[in-house]
């Protein structure tokens, strides 16, 4: 058996779920894996920096982690030391500019020797090499299987599965929000009411700017060249163009044209080692299997030098499946 103590920093929709997760999980961790836990730790901008040395009841932190909780105190870093957590979960909100204040966190975090696991492509992008060489001179992982397309395994596939595998082209509809909207709005919905149909059922934020604008896709983007191609990007090299200038009477006549359009992600890796990356909107031929992705589904399709095409597509994706990322990477961390 092996003990974890465990902190999340930033309880939202993923946070929530993750613990959610972890309690429904919690004897087949121990039974298949080994792995008891106890989380000390629970952190977010409104509730502050709470403490239960003891470790807060999974239902209780839920209903009220405050009332939950048996110290407050008012920095990450005493907030660390009082926790004494060997895993953070980090599941803050993303800043795409900067990755902050995310990224700091983590560096804290792997700088006291804590493994860090988040679904946040901030740190992602901002602090990759830096912070996985972090995490190897602290004898830590640094994780984050959930930041592109939640639960699904793209990093994990890459690290574990494909050995020697270089991946040269990627293309895919990665952000829900937008294929969504596209897709309501070929049905007739106006661009107004698709976004709040998106917002509804808990796909896009109360201010969906980052996701029509095309700035979570880029993030992605740029997570995928930096990760997977080994060659960083900023999501600002990606310079991104979303969806708003489509008008209802392009989007129903490129479907009814058989060619639909789609905000499209792309990074590519030449034989000289340069990527070029793009997100925008895209008129696709009916055949290409991007043109059949609707609604929040996502679809990634991978060209490496050893398998010609890797696809790997999610249906149905929300913050629950989003949460099973997190505990995956736990569970790596606790077989390494
Ligand atoms: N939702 C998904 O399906 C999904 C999928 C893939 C990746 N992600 C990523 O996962 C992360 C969490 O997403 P979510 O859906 O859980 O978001 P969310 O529901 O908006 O929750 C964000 C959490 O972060 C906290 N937070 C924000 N700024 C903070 C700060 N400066 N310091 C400490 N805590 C802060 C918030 O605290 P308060 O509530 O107290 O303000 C909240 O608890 C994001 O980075 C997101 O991009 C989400």
């Amino acid at each position: 058996m092996t003990h974890y103590r465990l902190a999340l920093l930033g309880f939202g929709n993923v946070g929530r779920n993750l613990v959610k997760l972890l309690g429904e999980k919690q004897a087949e961790l121990q039974a298949r894996y080994g792995i008891t836990f106890v989380l000390t730790g629970i952190a977010s901008r409104r509730l502050g920096w709470l403490v239960n040395e003891n470790g807060f009841g999974l239902e209780a932190a839920l209903a009220d982690p405050q009332t939950a909780s048996d110290q407050a105190v008012d920095t990450l870093d005493a907030w660390l030391t009082a926790a004494r957590p060997d895993v953070l979960f980090e599941n803050s909100s993303m800043n795409p500019h900067t990755g902050q204040p995310a990224l700091d966190y983590c560096r804290a975090a792997l700088g006291r020797g804590i493994h860090v696991i988040t679904a946040n492509k901030g740190p992602v992008v901002h602090g990759y090499h830096e912070l996985r060489q972090l995490a190897e001179s602290q004898g830590v992982r640094f994780l984050f299987e959930a930041a592109v397309m939640g639960g699904a395994p793209i990093f994990s596939l890459f690290r574990e599965a494909l050995p020697a595998c270089n991946l040269k082209r990627f293309r895919g509809i990665l952000n829900s929000t937008t294929n969504l909207i596209l897709t309501e709005m070929e049905h007739g919905l106006s661009y107004e009411a698709a976004v709040k149909k998106a917002q509804d059922l808990g796909i896009a934020e109360t201010d969906p700017s980052f996701d029509v604008d095309g700035w979570d896709a880029a993030v992605k983007v740029a997570a995928i060249a930096t990760v997977l191609m080994d060659v960083p990007v900023k999501p600002a090299d990606v310079k991104p163009v979303g969806i708003t200038a489509l008008t209802q009477a392009q989007i129903q006549a490129a479907r009814a044209a058989g060619r639909p359009y789609k905000l499209v992600c792309q990074a590519e890796k030449d034989a000289a080692g340069t990527v070029t990356v793009s997100v925008g909107p895209q008129q696709l031929e009916s055949g290409d299997p991007l043109a059949n992705v609707n609604g929040s589904d996502s679809l990634a399709i991978f060209e490496t030098d050893t398998l010609y095409r890797l696809n790997l597509s999610e249906g149905g994706a929300d913050a629950y499946t989003t949460a099973y990322g997190p505990l995956a990477d736990f569970v790596t961390i606790s077989r390494s």
